[in-house]
C-alpha cells in the first residue's frame, strides 16, 4: 500500500513514516519543511538502513497550497502503477498564538491547504483519508472526559480551521460520491519520542508546550519551568492535560488505515489521548524520578486561554479502530529524555 504523508516531516509525521515503514507501506513524504528540518529525512533513511528495510520510501520539498505539486505526486504514482491509496494528512500550522496574530495565514495554510488537497484527491479518485484534528475544537470546556460528541467552541483561529476542514469532511461525505471514506482524529498531547532517540520533538524557537519546555530545562537549554497557575480547580491546583506518547499516536494513525480499508463510504470523528488527565506537578515529579534531573520551576500567574482539565475519553477509538495506548508516563518521560539527551539542541 501506497501512503502519501503531508507534513511527514514534523514532529507527529515523522513518527508516523517509521511506524509506516516498519510496516511495509509505501510512503511518500510532503513538506514544506517550514516548521521542521530535512535533517528528519536524513534519520529516516538512517533507520530504514538499520532495519535493512526494503520499503520504498520518497520525500517532496512542496506547499500543499501548491495544486500542481499535488497533482504530479497523483500522476506520478498512477504512472508508476502504484497509486496512492491512503493519505495522511498531517502538513498545517499548529500555534495558537500565531494564529491569534496571523489568522489569515492560518486559513490560507490549513484550510485552502486542505481543500487543494481534496481537490486533488478526488481528481485522482483516492478517496481514503485520515487527518490531523484537534481537542482544541472543545474549546474552554473543562467538563471532561471529552467525548467526541462534546460541544465544538473553538476559541482561536486555530481552533476554528480544524473545525473548518471537519465541516468539508461532513460536505464531502454527503455529497453523492459515496465514496469518501474519512477518519478525523483529534488529538490531546502527543509527547515523547521515538525509543531510538533518531526522532523526536524540536520546536522551533522556545517552545510554548509544557514537555518540550520541560526537557529543555532539563538538559540546560531553558533555566527554569513556569508553572501557569497552582490555583486551578484540580487535584494539586496545577492544569491537568492528556499526555499520550508519539508512539501510541502514531498507532491509531495505522489503526485508522486498517479501519478505512475494511469499510466503505464512511466519515469518523475520533478523540486520540491517553484517557488520563495529568496535572504539570504529576508531569515534573514523574519526569524527574525516571530521569533522576532535578527540573527547577516557578509558579506564574495562569495562562490565557487554559483550562483546568481537558482529557479524552477513547472508548469510541477502542471500539471502532480496536487500539489501545499503551506505553505509560514513565515511558514517555525515558523516550522524551533519551531524544533530549542523544539531541541536546534538536536537529542540528
Ligand atoms: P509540526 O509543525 O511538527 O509538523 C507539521 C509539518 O507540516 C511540518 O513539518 C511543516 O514543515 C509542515 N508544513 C506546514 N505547512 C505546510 C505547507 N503549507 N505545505 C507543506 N508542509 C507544511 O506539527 P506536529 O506537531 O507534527 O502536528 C502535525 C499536525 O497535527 C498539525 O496539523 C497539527 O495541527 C496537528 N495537531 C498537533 C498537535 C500537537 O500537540 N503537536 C495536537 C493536535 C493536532
Ligand atoms: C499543558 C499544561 C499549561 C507550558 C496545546 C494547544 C493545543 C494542542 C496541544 C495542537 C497546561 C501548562 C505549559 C509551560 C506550563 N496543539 N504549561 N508551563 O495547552 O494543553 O495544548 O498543545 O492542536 O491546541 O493549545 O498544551 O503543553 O501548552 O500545556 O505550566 O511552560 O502545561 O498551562 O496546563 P495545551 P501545553
Amino acid at each position: 500500500m501506497r501512503v502519501l504523508l503531508t507534513g511527514g516531516a514534523g514532529f507527529i509525521g515523522s513518527h508516523i513514516a517509521l511506524l509506516l515503514l516498519e510496516r511495509g507501506f509505501d510512503v511518500i513524504i510532503l513538506d514544506s519543511f517550514v516548521n521542521s528540518s530535512s535533517i528528519v529525512i536524513n534519520r529516516i533513511k538512517t533507520f530504514l538502513q538499520n532495519k535493512d528495510l526494503k520499503s520504498k520510501f520518497e520525500y517532496i520539498k512542496g506547499d500543499i497550497r501548491d495544486k500542481n505539486i499535488l497533482d504530479n505526486i497523483f500522476i506520478k504514482s498512477i504512472k508508476e502503477c502504484k497509486p496512492i491509496d491512503t493519505v495522511i494528512h498531517l502538513a498545517g500550522l499548529k500555534s495558537v498564538s500565531d494564529s491569534l496574530t496571523n489568522p489569515l495565514h492560518y486559513w490560507d495554510v490549513n484550510v485552502r491547504g486542505t481543500l487543494n488537497l481534496l481537490l486533488s484527491m478526488k481528481e485522482y479518485e483516492c478517496y481514503s483519508l485520515v487527518f490531523s484534528s484537534s481537542a482544541t475544537i472543545y474549546g474552554l470546556s473543562d467538563s471532561v472526559p471529552m467525548s467526541e460528541d462534546h460541544k465544538i467552541l473553538p476559541i482561536n483561529p486555530y481552533g476554528q480551521t480544524k473545525v473548518a476542514i471537519e465541516n468539508m469532511f461532513y460536505d464531502l461525505f454527503n455529497s453523492n460520491i459515496k465514496l469518501w471514506k474519512i477518519c478525523s482524529l483529534r488529538y490531546f498531547n502527543p509527547v515523547g519520542a521515538h525509543s531510538s532517540g533518531l526522532i523526536g520533538e524540536d520546536p522551533v524557537g522556545i517552545p510554548n508546550n509544557l514537555f518540550p519546555f520541560l526537557t529543555q530545562v532539563a538538559i540546560g537549554r531553558q533555566k527554569i519551568l513556569k508553572v501557569f497557575g497552582d490555583d486551578w480547580d484540580t487535584k494539586d491546583g496545577s492544569g491537568v492535560r492528556d499526555y499520550i506518547h508519539i508512539i501510541d499516536l502514531a498507532d491509531g494513525h495505522l489503526a485508522s488505515i486498517d479501519y478505512l480499508n475494511s469499510n466503505d463510504s464512511c466519515l469518523e470523528f475520533i478523540n486520540l489521548g491517553s484517557g488520563h488527565g495529568y496535572s504539570v506537578f504529576q508531569i515534573i515529579r514523574q519526569f524527574e524520578l525516571t530521569t533522576g534531573r532535578k527540573i527547577p520551576f516557578s509558579i506564574q500567574g495562569r495562562r490565557d486561554g487554559d483550562v483546568a482539565k481537558c482529557y479524552a475519553d477513547i472508548s469510541k477509538a477502542k471500539k471502532l479502530l480496536g487500539w489501545t495506548p499503551k506505553r505509560s508516563l514513565e515511558q514517555i518521560c525515558l523516550d522524551g529524555w533519551n531524544w533530549q539527551i542523544k539531541n541536546p539542541n534538536g536537529y542540528c
